[in-house]
């Protein structure tokens, strides 16, 4: 768990300016919604987060440490897109184990990490599965799974309950609710949804357009 903090975070696409500035801080543990229109920059301002992209202007410090031009791996961080983006061709416990992979946890230890985190999200028993033979919701707990098995001290999550009719969506906002306060993970979703903003998280910033 690692605090954020955002000084004049500003992003450029030649002239138009996407993120405009930004100041945020964001305490270890905390969950903070980011509230914003389409367009309004809030992909763009997650990705600069993740390492994804650079900021024009600006400085990112997570737990202290200028990670401005550091890469995403050296950040530690748990990243659910917009779309679910799981890989096709692998199982849901294969997904959850990649990130694992990647950092080198592998054997019956780094099994026995994803089959716990597929448990947290509600999933036992479906790891067998390929992406197109789960529901919706379902891919969405995946992606959560494999974001969350290898411990990141920061979690974002863009727009993750987008895709879902109504019901499912309130239900897994609970969900999401109740993992982030077990974990303790600080936490920064973005959304255009108010309502969502509203029930999941302990502080709103809004992004104008
Ligand atoms: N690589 C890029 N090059 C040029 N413009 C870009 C690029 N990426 C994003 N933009 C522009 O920056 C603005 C913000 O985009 P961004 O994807 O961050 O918005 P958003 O708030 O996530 O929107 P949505 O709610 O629709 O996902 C948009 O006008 C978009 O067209
Ligand atoms: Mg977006």
């Amino acid at each position: 768990m690692s605090d954020i903090r955002l000084e004049g975070v500003t992003k450029r696409y030649g002239t138009f300016v996407a993120v405009d500035n930004v100041e945020l801080a964001v305490a270890p543990g905390e969950f903070v919604t980011i509230l914003g229109p389409s367009g309004s920059g809030k992909t763009s301002l997650l990705s600069l987060i993740a390492g994804l992209n650079r900021p024009t202007a600006g400085r990112i410090f997570i737990g202290g440490r200028d990670v401005t031009d550091a890469p995403p791996q050296a950040r530690n961080i748990g990243l659910v897109f917009q779309s679910y983006a799981l890989f096709p061709h692998m199982t849901a416990l294969e997904n959850v184990l990649f990130p694992l992979h990647v950092r080198g946890i592998n054997g019956p230890s780094g099994r026995r990490r994803a089959i716990d985190a597929l448990k947290l999200v509600r999933l036992d028993g479906l790891g067998d599965r390929r992406p197109s033979q789960l529901s919706g919701g379902q891919q969405q707990r995946v992606a959560l799974a494999r974001a969350i098995v290898f411990e990141p001290d920061i979690l974002l999550l863009d727009e993750p309950l987008g895709a879902l009719d109504r019901k499912l969506r309130e239900e897994l906002q609970i969900e999401l609710k109740g993992l982030q306060r077990a974990l303790g993970v600080t936490t920064i979703l973005v959304t255009h949804d108010q309502e969502e903003a509203l029930s999941l998280s302990d502080r709103i910033m809004v992004l104008g357009k």
